[in-house]
């Protein structure tokens, strides 16, 4: 399989939305630990960290991560967990630079630990995931080349950690192009692969890593499709945490839902969410709220906290329920009331029960 360097060049426009939406991320998930006195300890995990930055200083994941702990080491004064960062790169060039780049981070972010590691990503992960255990909170950013690194049982484990989020980078292009001869790494069907086109393969391709989770496991993915020329690549998102998937999902649709590209042919720009009307909705809103429509109707969803969870699980923000279920009150499928759906509101003991016409609440 082809493999590329993009640290000979300036990072192109589909490598800054990917980091970019990596340092969003990392911006919306270190607050909700920094003053968590229930947790031991903040850990990153960059396992495919390249060198640190590119051949013109822009921040590659290393600096973006140091930046973001900076930021927030600013903002709050006294931390109370501790926070330990974890880089792993193999090229023995780009880990010298890694190293280097790390070591000028280092005296002004005193309070927090550094570790470097040159080895393959599995010896790496074998190495450091016995860390992961305990009382703290994790990200694991895994920017792998290709396809292949994220097999079946590096993904049980991490979504059977607890406090354990991910992001991970696949070329799901490839996917496309070598059909049957990537199954193996990947958990795509033939069914799969009968409905995936150029455009919407990393979105079936990010879906299909459902199967990988265990029966039973509460777990959200999340995922974004970033378009480079031709190809279609794309970062998969993992939480078992609703406020982790939240979190992610907030940041992505600031980007444009879930691609930085017109993934529906709408003809609309995704970037003027705020603007949308009822003609110029893009495609994935009106699914969502058509479905919605017919599971609170049919009674599959009951209450606010049955919706707050459908939407994170169709890759939607409450505010998009919360649209929703307003429009099924103003055509007066349902009666008068006000919807809590958010995850304050998923937050409280109790739950709401969405009232209908009949009079009955089921
Ligand atoms: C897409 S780049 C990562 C870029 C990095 N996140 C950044 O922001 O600059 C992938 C990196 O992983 C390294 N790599 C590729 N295969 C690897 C493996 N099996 N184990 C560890 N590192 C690997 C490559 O040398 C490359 O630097």
């Amino acid at each position: 399989m082809p493999k590329r360097n993009l640290h000979l060049k300036p990072f192109d426009e589909s490598t800054c939305e990917k980091l970019g939406l990596y340092r969003d991320y990392l911006r919306e998930w270190l607050p909700v630990f920094i003053h968590n006195q229930y947790i031991d300890s903040i850990q990153v995990f960059d396992f495919f960290a390249g060198p640190g930055k590119d051949v013109d200083g822009s921040s590659g994941s290393p600096l973006i991560t140091c930046e973001e702990i900076r930021q927030v080491q600013n903002l709050n004064g006294k931390q109370y967990p501790k926070i330990r960062t974890f880089f792993n790169e193999y090229n023995s060039t780009k880990f010298k630079d890694l190293s280097s780049c790390i070591n000028e981070q280092k005296s002004s972010l005193p309070e927090v630990s550094f570790t470097t590691m040159q080895n393959d990503f599995h010896s790496a992960f074998e190495q450091w995931k016995p860390l992961m255990n305990g009382n703290a909170a994790n990200l694991l950013f895994l920017d792998q080349n290709g396809v292949n690194q994220i097999t079946k049982s590096v993904f049980q484990y991490i979504v059977q950690h607890p406090k354990t989020d991910f992001l991970f980078f696949i070329s799901s292009a490839m996917v496309n192009r070598f059909k049957k001869k990537i199954q193996d790494y990947v958990p795509v069907t033939d069914e799969d692969f009968s409905r995936m086109n150029g455009t919407n393969v990393h979105r079936i391709v990010a879906d299909a890593y459902r199967r990988w989770i265990p029966l039973g496991l509460e777990y959200y993915l999340g995922s974004f499709s970033i378009r480079k020329g031709p190809n279609v690549y794309g970062l998969v998102f993992g939480s078992g945490h609703p406020l982790g998937i939240d979190k992610f999902l907030k940041v992505a649709w600031k980007r444009g839902g879930d691609a930085n590209f017109d993934i529906d042919r709408d003809g609309i720009d995704r970037k003027q969410l705020p603007l949308f009307q009822e003609y110029g909705k893009p495609t994935k809103i009106k699914v969502f709220e058509k479905e919605l429509r017919s599971a609170v109707l049919e009674r599959r969803l009951m209450t606010n906290k049955d919706v707050y969870i459908f939407s994170l699980q169709n890759g939607m923000l409450a505010a998009h329920a919360r649209d929703a279920l307003k429009m099924l009150v103003e055509d007066k499928t349902l009666p008068k009331q006000t919807f809590h759906v958010s995850y304050d509101a998923w937050k409280k003991p109790n739950a709401e029960i969405i009232r209908h016409f009949n009079g009955g609440h089921s």
